[in-house]
Order: C-alpha cells, then sequence, then structure tokens
C-alpha cells in the first residue's frame, strides 16, 4: 500500500469581516500579512497535488492547518488548488489543525466542516470524527484534537474520547497494522519549551507506540519535517510544511509485516 502525506499549507490572506478584528482572527491575519506571506508559497502546494495525480497513490493524507485563521475565503483558496485531488478517485483524508478550528465563530466553524466534508470526499465528517476506516488490509485512525484555544496559545487535547477510541481500536486485530492520523504529534521533544504549541493528554498512547500496538502516527503542526521510527519503519512521522519547505513524504506499508518504508518528496 502506497500513501503520499502532505502537511500545513497555511493559505491565508486579509481579515474577511470587521469583527475578526474583535476575536483571535487578527493574530492569525497579522501573522499571515507580515510573515506567513513571505515563506508560505502554495504554488508548492500545485506541485504537491501534480505529484499524487501522476503518481496515484492508494491514500493521501493530510494533516491539517489548510489555513491560517480559519476563515471562510481561505479554505476557500486552498480547497481549489486541491480540487483536481478530491475530486479524483484517489482516496483522501484530511483532519483540520489548530489554524483551521481557530475561532468559533459561526461562519468560521461552518467552513471547517465544510472542509472536512469536501476533503473526506462524504466517507466521514466533522461531527464523526474519531472514526476508524480500513484501506487495503490497514487501520487508519482518524481523530481531531485541534479546537478554538486563546489568544496566545495553539494548544490541542487528546481528550477522554479520543483517548479511549485509540486504546480500543488498538487493542483489536493485532494483525492489522493501525496508522493514527493526527494534526498534532504525539511526541514532544521539548514539551516546555514549545508550551505555547504543545498537545496535552497524549502519555497513554506513547504507551501504545511504545508497546507497537500502535504502528505509526502521521502528523503535521511542526513544519520541520522528521521521521522517529524504528527500525521497521514504526513510529512518527511529521510531513512537515509542503508549502514552506516543500516537503512531503511517500509510505510504502508491508501490511502482513507491519514494515513502513519513507521516500522524502522535495517538490523545489
Ligand atoms: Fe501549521
Ligand atoms: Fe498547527
Amino acid at each position: 500500500m502506497k500513501i503520499v502525506h502532505f502537511s500545513d499549507p497555511h493559505g491565508g490572506g486579509p481579515a474577511e469581516d470587521f469583527m475578526a478584528y474583535f476575536d483571535k482572527r487578527w493574530v492569525g491575519v497579522f501573522n499571515y500579512s507580515f510573515r506567513r506571506k513571505f515563506r508560505h508559497d502554495l504554488s508548492r502546494l500545485c506541485r504537491a497535488v501534480e505529484y499524487i495525480m501522476d503518481t496515484k497513490p492508494d491514500l493521501a493524507v493530510c494533516t491539517g492547518d489548510l489555513t491560517s485563521a480559519g476563515q471562510p475565503g481561505e479554505f476557500e483558496k486552498v480547497l481549489n488548488i486541491i480540487k483536481p485531488l478530491w475530486q479524483s478517485d484517489i482516496p483522501l483524508i484530511y483532519t483540520p489543525g489548530n489554524h483551521d478550528c481557530y475561532v468559533k465563530r459561526t461562519k468560521c466553524v461552518e467552513a471547517v466542516k465544510n472542509a472536512v466534508r469536501i476533503m473526506a470526499q462524504g466517507k466521514y465528517s466533522f461531527d464523526t470524527m474519531p472514526l476508524k476506516l480500513n484501506f487495503s488490509g490497514v487501520d487508519l485512525l482518524i481523530i481531531n484534537t485541534s479546537a478554538p484555544s486563546n489568544l496566545l496559545c495553539s494548544w490541542g487535547f487528546l481528550g477522554e474520547k479520543n483517548r479511549e477510541f485509540i486504546k480500543s481500536a488498538c487493542e483489536k486485530n493485532p494483525d492489522i497494522p493501525k496508522i493514527l492520523i493526527s494534526h498534532y504529534p504525539m511526541t514532544e521533544d521539548h514539551p516546555w519549551l514549545r508550551v505555547r504549541h504543545r498537545l496535552f493528554g497524549q502519555g497513554e498512547i506513547l504507551d501504545l507506540m511504545e508497546s507497537k500496538k500502535l504502528d505509526l502516527v502521521l502528523c503535521g503542526h511542526v513544519h520541520r519535517p522528521y521521521l522517529k521510527v524504528d527500525q521497521s519503519g514504526r513510529g512518527e512521522c511529521c510531513a512537515g510544511s509542503v508549502s514552506s519547505n516543500g516537503s512531503m513524504v511517500e509510505i510504502s506499508c508491508d501490511q502482513k509485516s507491519h514494515k513502513f518504508d519513507f521516500k522524502n518528496i522535495a517538490l523545489d
């Protein structure tokens, strides 16, 4: 089974309504206008989509942060670029990032729900996560850990519902490889250095990774790509930001032996 994994394109734009200056969106818009706009090049996302359309993997995975401030126009811009993919017969999986769930404003909540509906090609919705899908003999555990956070922090929370779902799925059918799809990484090198950007509540999931009941985590959020895997390829793969690093990962999975191989795809 071949999977192509990309993440964090971070499309952005100006404030889309006056109320954006009274909620967290002004932080995202400010950040985009003075920083992200110069780092994130969406032409790399175009090339990523072209690569996936040409190579036709069994599955494509996007681990979130399509946008910078979760506004409807930002989603529209990025979804338009990804359109050939979500309209194709290549199965696509998407879980929202913290920037996609930026504020509680109704139009923004509706926009991220619409993005999940489109990107998941009707297989699931925002409200039916967490869920398990089986593709070519591999169990994909799709969770959402993103929710509007306070002004200064980009925290994610792995609540009890997600934890129980993952634990229960990993206890069943040990012969079937399990891949967790999450925006936030489960492993964290410097939890206190990254306190503004971290995930809370993943302790039991690290135990499942250690005991190999959970084979692989595919994540984004950290914009520099990394691979923390053992000799058989079990562990965690962060795709990095497709638009700032031009990075993407192609993963080959041997379902019988639970072995994974990784190839970095450089889009520049
Ligand atoms: Fe991000
Ligand atoms: Fe993120």
